[in-house]
């Protein structure tokens, strides 16, 4: 009687196995196949937390349910709507990516990663999962997490800030892609990679013994997976200081200006910036300082606390001037008066929304 010997399963194999009973496999953006609602979650978890997306994109596909309605929305009501998500460039491609998919696609989202990345605000990794995950091609994904769980499977010592280094990985990681069975290994070997490295392969404490590949795991068996990935070059920070301009009318309203294209907060409603005090103060006329003197002859502004707020690439300290005004500011910007009804639901970067609540 001959034996029949069973190959060991590979990587892939393994990954996609423990998935299906492992992994996660009821969020919102799965068992769908619209690339409509699979990019949009992309989109949103680029850099955000599942939790947080949740209430997100059930938002936007209540007001969205198709690209066609994303594409034709005024850009404040993205904006609005991505208000308190961060990282706002995400929404202003988002918006020009759907209005592509109008113009260029006819409304359809092409099918390959190499098309879907000539799209704005899709980069190749964002590509291959949307095409993975709709599509089943054989593409590979590469965000932050799943760098962790390959160069810890490889021991891959190199260091990714280097173009190169990185560039190897990307072909190590195609290699490694299922080869049978694509229509359904892909989207799931996509998704094992992403949970793998979302709830297991963590940065600082890895659940090594609850690992479906321990056993192949080189950095495991070198008995130190937290050294990988290795990334030498930080990322430069920078700071900056800005003044904020609160100006308030007799009606409680505020001063907003819809904020430049580029640049911080980029397309939001924000406060006036002003790079110093005395710019801020040459926008307040001395006339109307005067003229809103109380009768101590204290001008009506407040110097508010100063914050911190982080970004990715900098600390802004921010100064905030409270002013009440009987007339608009004189600022290079367009600006207007805004209730407080009506600016809750304007796209306002985070630190502002919180100095409107708190101070109003
Ligand atoms: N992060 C990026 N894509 C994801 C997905 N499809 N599911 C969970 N987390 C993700």
């Amino acid at each position: 009687m001959s034996k029949v010997v069973k190959a060991t399963p590979t990587f892939a194999e393994t990954m996609v196995s423990w998935q299906k009973t492992h992994g996660r496999n009821h969020l919102p953006w799965q068992n769908t196949q619209d690339p409509y609602r699979v990019w949009l979650s992309e989109i949103m978890l680029q850099q955000t937390q599942v939790t947080t997306v949740l209430g997100y994109y059930a938002k936007f596909l209540a007001h969205f349910p198709t690209v066609a309605e994303l594409a034709a929305a005024p850009q404040d009501q993205v904006m609005g709507l991505w208000s308190g998500l961060g990282y706002y460039s995400r929404a202003r491609n988002l918006h020009q990516c759907a209005q592509d998919v109008m113009t260029r696609f006819g409304g359809v989202f092409p099918q390959t990663a190499q098309e879907l990345m000539t799209l704005p605000g899709i980069g190749r990794s964002t590509a291959a999962a949307v095409a993975s995950f709709c599509f089943s091609e054989r593409v590979a994904i590469m965000d932050g997490n799943v760098k962790r769980v390959l160069t810890r499977f490889w021991a891959y010592e190199a260091d990714l800030s280097v173009s190169q280094n990185e560039k190897t990985l990307w072909e190590k990681a195609e290699a490694a892609l299922p080869s049978r069975q694509l229509k359904t290994a892909m989207p799931r070997y996509s998704q094992a990679l992403m949970d793998l490295g979302a709830t297991l392969c963590l940065p600082r404490k890895p659940n090594c013994p609850s690992c479906p590949v321990r056993g192949e795991c080189k950095a495991y068996a070198l008995g130190s997976p937290e050294k990988f990935p290795v990334k030498t070059r930080k990322l430069k920070r920078s700071s900056e200081v800005l003044w904020l301009l609160l100006a308030l009318n007799k009606k409680g309203e505020v001063w907003l200006e819809k904020r430049p294209a580029t640049g911080i907060w980029a397309s939001l409603y924000s406060l006036p910036v002003f790079e110093s005090e005395e710019a801020l103060k040459k926008a307040l006329s001395f006339k109307e300082l005067k003229k809103t003197r109380k009768l101590s002859e204290e001008p009506e502004w407040t110097l508010l606390p100063t914050f911190k707020h982080v970004l990715t690439h900098k600390d802004l300290h921010c100064h905030v001037m409270k002013v009440m005004l009987n007339q608009a500011p004189q600022t290079p910007a367009q600006g207007a008066w805004w209730a407080q009804n009506d600016w809750k639901v304007l796209g306002l970067p985070t630190p502002i929304r919180h100095l409107l609540s708190n101070s109003l």
